[in-house]
């Protein structure tokens, strides 16, 4: 049955005790990527990255399916047919929603629910973890129809798998599942499918106890380190913690006042009480 979506229909999301649960959400078309739904994503994006209620942002989606990739019809072959504008347009509309969640304001996690395909490898790179059903199915079906994985999906391939498995799965066009996509780095993690949400949770909920300014500092390291080289990484890290003492002076010193004075928890341990 045909379902007729509104642009602002293409994305659903719920704020749960600090949690924002963001679905893809084209069950009907296997959440495919649009124009339209690229559209609203960055709006969704938008309207919760500052959220005092949001401290952990969840990307899943609805249905069988994560996400299928870019949609062939209206993504491609729509916007094709309108020539060059259309065609730039529409990239940057996709491209930049997942460049805005790659260094959202909050850490954010992939939940991988089914089918992941082509450009959906662009939103699973861009979400700082990433746990997975075991039976999820992960494909570069671009050789399959006769393209090769662009929109960064080569680059999340290469930064990700080794180059052999980087290789024969853009080759190929065989999918894997979750537990070989957890084996390959290409998630942090492969659980049932019924413990899926609860794992993620329980991911979530500790984040959510850490200081949100060292958060933010960490994940932007992590990315930001892996392009240079051991000097350039060693002078960024020292400038990003000064920067994040700008923004949280106090919070370091009460960790260390907590373990070395009041003796009330262990770093090594667990995070200190805010
Ligand atoms: N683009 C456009 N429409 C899509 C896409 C897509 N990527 N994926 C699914 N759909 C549509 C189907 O055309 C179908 O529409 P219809 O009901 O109007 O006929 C509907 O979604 C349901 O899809 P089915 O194929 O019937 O669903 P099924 O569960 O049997 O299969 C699967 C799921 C395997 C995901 C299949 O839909 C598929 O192969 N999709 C394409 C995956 C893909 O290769 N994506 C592109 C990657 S490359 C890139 O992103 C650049």
């Amino acid at each position: 049955m045909a379902v007729d979506r509104t642009e602002e229909n293409t994305v659903a999301y719920t704020i749960e005790g600090g949690i924002a649960w963001v679905k893809f959400n084209r069950p009907e078309k296997r959440n495919c990527m649009s124009p339209k739904l690229n559209r609203q994503m960055m709006r969704v994006l938008d309207h919760l990255e500052y959220r005092d209620d949001v401290g952990v942002l969840v990307l899943t989606g609805e249905g069988t399916s994560w996400s299928a990739g870019m949609d062939l019809k209206e993504y491609f072959r729509e916007t094709e047919a309108r020539g060059l504008g259309a065609i730039r347009q529409a990239q940057s509309e996709a491209y930049g929603w997942w460049r805005r969640l790659r260094w959202y304001h909050k850490p954010t996690i992939a939940m991988v629910n089914g089918w992941c395909f082509g450009g959906g490898y662009g939103p699973l790179h861009s979400c700082d973890l990433a746990f997975a059903a075991e039976d999820a199915q992960f494909g570069l079906s671009e050789i399959n129809w006769g393209i090769l994985p662009g929109g960064g999906a080569t680059k999340v391939a290469t930064n990700l798998l080794s180059m052999r498995n980087a290789m024969y799965h853009a080759l190929m066009g065989e999918n894997i599942d979750g537990k070989t996509a957890a084996k390959w780095g290409l998630i942090n993690e492969a659980v049932p499918a019924e413990s899926l949400k609860d794992r993620v949770t329980e991911v979530a909920t500790v984040l959510l106890g850490k200081n949100p300014v060292a958060l933010k500092a960490t994940k932007d390291a992590v990315r930001r380190v892996m392009e240079m080289t051991y000097d350039n990484a060693e002078d960024y890290l020292i400038r990003a913690q000064e920067a994040a003492n700008f923004f949280d002076g106090e919070g370091r010193k009460e960790g260390i006042k907590q373990f070395i004075d009041d003796k009330t928890y262990k770093p090594g341990l667990g995070a200190y009480d805010r």
